[in-house]
């Protein structure tokens, strides 16, 4: 039997390495995961071989410091492929830790070339984010909508990483990559055995919203009902985290076949809807049967009114298809939240 590919996936331990995880060892790819735990934990594995039977391997390492990482990682090869996801997350935590922000994302993609070039890695994907796009003129966004000045300097790492590594794929003969510029990842695994489990205080409304219903929090403030929407509040593209996950395993076969046009390019991930707050909330009190407590609050500095995504070249070149929606992304996101709290 021909060996399967290995592929190594930075930030495994947390929330969308670890669904990608699942969907990988269910595609028939082998899987090292590299995660410091700086905002997760390595129980996750035992989610993860819960639902498919696999005890992965995590390799505990910062990845911005390359010599470390380099030197962790020599035993666990050859790689056909990294799936770089380890970053921090948080826009507002950003704005009051810029440097921290600069060093750990920026030197994290670094060492993913660095790796690339030292174990002979032909493919990459990026998580990359919606948030490249700034304040967006015309919506649906696509990829041809323009970059604008990052709103955080979280932004600014998202926008740097895809200008590394486009410069990167197109000087480096044999070796391709893809951005995969997420919108906004929510909901759980069906099987309730692996979901949102960040160790810094959830901030995003999904979790959010669930927190609230199940008493962690006494109300969920909404960031302003006046902006120019159909409601008042602001409107994103919500996509389930398994419709993410299982994008990442087409655009890594798409590459490993060879269906790629270019070194480098990059996708929207989105499902191309545009959810209200108060439709999210109203969603999932439905789906659930549960009451959401909220009020109506001041906005949030640097939200947006409104964004989503035109997925048209995710789905006619890699042939990805979101089978889910607002509904069932509430109701695994409160089926992990009461798992989790137990
Ligand atoms: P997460 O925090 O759950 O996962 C990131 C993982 O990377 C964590 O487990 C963390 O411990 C690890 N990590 C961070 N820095 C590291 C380092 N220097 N060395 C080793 N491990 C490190 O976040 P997530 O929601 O799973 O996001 C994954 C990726 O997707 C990130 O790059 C994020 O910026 C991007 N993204 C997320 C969203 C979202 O809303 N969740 C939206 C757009 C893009
Ligand atoms: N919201 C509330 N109350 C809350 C939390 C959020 O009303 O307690 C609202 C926000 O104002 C926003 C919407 O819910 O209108 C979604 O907010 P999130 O924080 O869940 O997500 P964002 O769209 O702000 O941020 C996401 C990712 C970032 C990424 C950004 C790009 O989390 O990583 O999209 O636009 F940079």
């Amino acid at each position: 039997m021909a060996n399967k590919s290995k592929i190594l996936v930075t930030g495994g331990c947390g929330y969308i390495g670890s669904h990608t995880i699942v969907e990988l060892l269910q595609s028939d790819y082998e899987v090292v995961s590299l995660d410091n735990g700086l905002n997760s934990s390595p129980d996750v594995l035992d989610g993860i071989e819960a639902i498919t039977g696999v005890r992965v391997v995590n390799v505990d390492v910062d990845l911005s410091q390359t010599e470390a990482a380099l030197e962790a990682l020599r035993a666990h090869g050859p790689f056909t492929g990294i799936i770089h996801f380890a970053a921090l997350k948080s826009v507002g935590d950003s704005v009051h830790q810029p440097l921290r922000y600069f060093q750990n994302n920026i030197g994290a993609t670094l060492t993913t070339m660095a790796l690339m070039e030292a174990m002979d890695i032909p493919y990459l994907i990026f998580s990359s984010s919606c948030t490249v796009y700034g304040r967006p003129e015309k919506l649906p966004v696509t990829e041809e909508s323009p970059i604008r000045p990052a709103e955080s300097p979280y932004g600014a790492t998202k926008q740097t990483g895809e200008i590394l590594y486009d410069q990167f794929f197109n000087t480096q003969p044999g070796r391709n990559g893809i951005s995969l510029r997420y919108f906004n990842p929510a909901g759980a695994h069906p099987s309730a055995l692996i979901g949102e489990a960040s160790t810094n205080q959830a901030t995003n409304l999904v979790p959010v919203i669930t927190e609230t219903a199940i008493g962690l929090r006494s109300e969920l403030a909404v960031f302003g009902n006046d902006y120019p929407t159909r409601d008042g509040s602001c409107i994103r593209d919500y996509i389930h985290v398994t419709d993410l996950a299982k994008a990442h395993v087409l655009a890594m076969d798409h590459l490993v076949q060879h269906k790629n046009q270019k070194p480098y390019e990059v996708f929207n991930l989105g499902i191309g809807e545009g959810v209200t707050v108060l439709e999210a909330i109203a969603a999932f009190e439905k789906s659930t049967g549960e009451n959401v407590n909220f009020t109506i609050s001041a906005r949030r500095p640097g939200d947006i009114d409104a964004i989503y995504a035109n997925n048209k070249k995710i789905t006619e070149q890699l042939g990805w298809k979101p089978t889910e929606d607002i509904q069932s992304i509430m109701r695994s996101a409160w089926a992990w939240e009461q798992v989790r709290r137990k």
